[in-house]
């Protein structure tokens, strides 16, 4: 049997960095959090039972339309080349992928490198010859690969519709510097493999991101909690409510944090007074027409697009060539 290789290549942030940067997004005027802070723990967890919601819709259609349309996915990707999984996480979704396309190796790419070390002994398990790669990188500011990864055509896949995170424009950077490192150095044949919500009504959108028993709420209000760690700040929880929205005009799920009553919020060094009803921007969704996400794939420099969806065409998964 193998074992899974790492690779860390960029330390998180320096401390003073982060800091300096949660700093001014909270005196901003929309005040903001990025949505990196939601991924503690616990938020991870609740990230993971919101999954399992019934009006949480993306992944499990996902899922069905790669069950679905395995064979013409799989097909689509070419000849057997290296697996690049951007966010890799619990690496469910590469397992399921790894049973029917046949990769040379298997490279897990996710910020928590320690989150990945359980995963990747789980999928070197169920794939005991399989060449496994894992790194730690927070590739969302460009992605750069290091030499390990094997020769061979690059398939990377990027599930989930974590793109919706990105505004169109950063979006189309990513997208562009993925499409670099799809081909830089390596033969032709790179693929993106890439799941990306659709525009839908706005009473399946808000459901599907606040939920009636109240668990996008919870992964919401628990970044404050997480942020009081990193920060040393002194939100009170129990001080703020939960909005999710559809911002038809942007294309956009907007989630905030709602003051519930006028508030001061403490830091060392700083603080900050908040409205009663003011708000504090902590994630924003994308949501893409197919022809609007075909397009941003063009201008990205890809090629040969095609797309799978659902009966009921809420999510999209698009095979792409480098
Ligand atoms: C992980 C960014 C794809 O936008 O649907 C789920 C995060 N936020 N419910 C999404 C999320 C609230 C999710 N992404």
């Amino acid at each position: 049997m193998n074992s899974p290789d790492f690779f860390n290549s960029s330390p998180l942030a320096p401390a003073a960095d982060e800091q300096g940067s949660i700093i001014a997004g909270l005196l901003a005027d929309q005040a903001q959090i990025s949505p990196a802070y939601f991924y503690d723990a616990l938020g991870s967890a609740l990230f993971a039972a919101i999954c399992e919601l019934d009006e949480y819709y993306p992944t499990r259609t996902e899922s069905a339309i790669m069950v679905q349309h395995r064979e013409a996915i799989v097909q689509s990707l070419g000849k057997p080349g290296v697996l690049i999984d951007l966010g890799a996480g619990n690496c469910r979704k590469a397992a399921q992928l790894l049973a029917h396309y046949q990769a040379i190796q298997y490279v897990a790419v996710d910020v928590s490198v320690d989150f990945l070390k359980q995963a990747l002994a789980d999928v070197q398990l169920r794939y005991p010859a399989l060449q496994i790669l894992g790194i730690g990188q927070n590739f969302t500011e460009g992605l750069t690969l290091p030499a390990q990864v094997a020769a061979g055509p690059r398939v990377m896949f990027y599930p989930g519709s974590s793109l919706g995170n990105f505004t169109p424009d950063q979006a189309l950077g990513f997208l562009r510097s993925v499409r670099e490192q799809s081909t830089a150095g390596v033969d032709a044949g790179g693929r993106l493999l890439i799941g990306i919500d659709l525009v839908k009504p706005r009473t399946i959108l808000e459901l599907a991101y606040d939920d009636p028993l109240g668990v996008t709420a919870a992964f919401n209000l628990n970044m404050l909690k997480h942020l009081n760690q990193v920060l040393g700040s002194d939100f009170d929880i129990a001080q703020w409510s939960h909005r999710a929205l559809f911002n038809e005009a942007q294309s956009r799920i907007e989630m905030h944090l709602v003051a519930k009553r006028p508030l001061r919020v403490s830091w060392p060094g700083g603080s900050r007074d908040f409205a009663f009803g003011e708000t504090i921007h902590t994630e924003s969704s994308y949501k893409y027409s197919i022809a609007a996400f075909e397009r941003l794939l063009a201008q990205a420099g890809y090629h040969s697009i095609r797309h799978w969806t659902d009966e009921k065409a809420w999510f999209g998964v698009f095979v792409a060539q480098a």
